[in-house]
């Protein structure tokens, strides 16, 4: 069984969607906690809603990067609540070797793009001005990169004539919903990773 941390800074759609995937029964796993670098985040809500541990975690000095005592603090939450394997569900901040190495091959991302393309922040808006005709969603592990790594899953979707970013960015979030809980059960059955 794997135990998650979810970590999140927004809304927490997909961790709402994982947590609702686990309690259906799809994926053999448990949520160990909620973490986020934001005080006032949805995500945090949405777990104390849940009943999983929700845990703000200060990352200061820091504005983009996960690094020094947040870092550690971040390693001694997760063993803290049991969890051994870290979910990135919005996490607007890189990570560092020190999470990397306690956790190696242990740390996936969703991304709302079909990666390797349009990797970084703003993706739907980056393929709407490359004018491709279809986008995505990408499961892959975390490595030391920007949204790189090794690929899990992906879903595809379509750009519609008269998309916006919003539009488009909705359509994504629903195949997201089914890819993030789809590369899960693949890892805790063990045919993944
Ligand atoms: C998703 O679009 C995900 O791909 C990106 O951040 C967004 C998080 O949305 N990494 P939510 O907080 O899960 O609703």
């Amino acid at each position: 069984m794997l135990n998650l941390a979810v970590f999140g800074s927004g809304s927490g759609s997909n961790y709402q969607a994982v947590a609702e995937a686990i309690k259906a029964g799809r994926i053999n796993a448990r949520i160990a906690c909620v973490i986020s670098d934001v005080k006032e985040a949805y995500i945090l809500q949405r777990a104390r809603n849940l009943g999983h541990p929700a845990v703000y975690l200060d990352c200061a000095p820091f504005k983009t990067k996960l690094d020094g005592a947040a870092e550690q603090r971040a390693i001694e939450l997760i063993k803290q609540h049991g969890g051994d394997f870290i979910v990135l569900a919005g996490f607007m901040r890189i990570v560092k070797p020190g999470l990397l190495n306690a956790f190696a091959g242990r740390i996936i991302n969703i991304h709302p793009s079909l990666l390797p393309a349009f990797p970084g922040l703003e993706a739907g808006r980056q393929a709407l001005e490359a004018g491709v005709k279809e986008t995505g969603c990408t499961v892959h592990f975390v490595d030391g990169g920007i949204d790189s790594g090794p690929v899990i899953c992906q879903r595809k979707v379509a750009v519609l004539p008269g998309d916006t970013v919003e539009t488009l960015m909705n359509r994504i979030h629903v195949q997201e919903h089914l890819a993030y809980p789809e590369a899960l059960r693949k890892i805790a059955a063990g045919s993944v990773g």
